[in-house]
């Protein structure tokens, strides 16, 4: 049996702790594993090394994609999916597990409809696959978001100032609305919520007014509102407010113990289908479960923020 594996898309905390632990699994039960390097371009360049218990030693603290990974728009085409395809064919895997998210697992899902046996592991910090409750890495990217506001927290307090924190996440607020309830900001603009911009200044008077000596909003990119267009609108107004842009940092922190657990489990249930055959799914977090979710139904549009967790952020703040 002969296993490959590939990081893909944005990296995401822990996807090395997945690495390290499907090599370990499957080298365990006698199966070979071939690390393919630089995600999908890597596949069609044919940048392939087999891995030792040795070489993947270690992997479960450091962030990052120690394979490497990419972005590879050319998966979109048919004519390059059908040439992945014949690269495995080539290589004579059984099963190709990718570690990756939304955009990674609809190359997945090409590669799966022209025959391969594909396994997906859910990993991203955006949240953005259907039918799980998180994914890989999102753990550490809301504590490497909050530890930053926490610090943001304390020169906005004593400037009494008002931050805008932009953070990732891509289309999608989760990342936003989780930081910020965990900072205690008094503000998430998330996509899933609109907001009108007399409020945005309302909420931030009513702080300072309420003796607040600062002002905390999380901006998700995704908001349509550019932060530094709140931030404009913010200071026309006589604000004294700054934007700090988190952006890669949260991608690139050292994975919470909880993303290094999750990646044992998922990296276990992933080996384990491969041994049996299974295939033609994405392996994600449900109820205390890791649950099989098929590639369409995974990649299908999802909406994990509601409007009530915006309301319960301003009511807690
Ligand atoms: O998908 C993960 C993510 O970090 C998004 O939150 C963000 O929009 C995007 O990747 C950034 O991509 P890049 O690293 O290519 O700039």
């Amino acid at each position: 049996m002969r296993i490959a594996v590939l990081m893909s898309g944005g990296d995401a905390p822990a996807m090395n702790a997945v690495l390290r632990a499907i090599t370990r699994y499957a080298l365990g039960h006698r199966a070979e594993v071939i690390g393919i390097h630089d995600g999908f371009y890597g596949l069609l360049a044919g940048l392939t090394s087999p891995l030792t218990h040795v070489d993947v030693r270690g992997l479960e603290e450091r962030g990052g994609a120690w394979l490497g990974s990419a972005r590879e728009p050319r998966m979109l085409s048919h004519i390059f999916q059908k040439r992945a395809a014949r690269r495995l064919r080539d290589m004579d895997v059984s099963s190709l597990i990718v570690i990756g998210g939304n955009g990674s697992q609809r190359g997945s899902y090409a590669l799966e409809r022209l025959g391969a046996r594909v396994i997906g592991v859910a990993s991203t910090i955006d949240n953005d696959l259907a039918e799980f409750d998180t994914t890989l890495g999102v753990d550490t990217a809301i504590t490497a978001a909050t530890r930053a506001i926490d610090d943001l927290k304390t020169t906005a307090t004593s400037h009494r100032r008002v931050f805008i924190v932009e953070v990732m996440g891509r289309h999608s607020g989760y990342l936003a609305t989780r930081a910020a309830l965990a900072s205690g900001a008094d503000l998430a603009l998330v996509p899933e919520a609109p907001i009108e911009a007399w409020d945005v200044l309302a909420t931030v008077r009513r702080a300072f007014l309420a003796g607040e000596r600062h002002a905390i909003i999380v901006a998700a990119e995704g908001f349509p509102t550019p932060s530094s267009e709140v931030l404009f609108r913010l200071r026309r107004n006589g604000i004294d407010a700054r934007l700090s842009v988190l952006g890669h940092l949260q991608r690139g922190a050292q994975p919470t113990a909880a993303d290094r657990l999750l990646a044992a489990r998922m990296a276990v249930e992933a080996v384990e289908a491969a041994l049996a055959g299974d295939h033609g799914f994405v392996l994600g977090p449900s109820r205390g479960d890791i649950v099989r979710v098929s590639f369409a139904a995974a990649t299908s549009p999802c909406v994990k923020v509601t409007a009530d967790d915006v309301r319960i952020i301003r009511a807690l703040a």
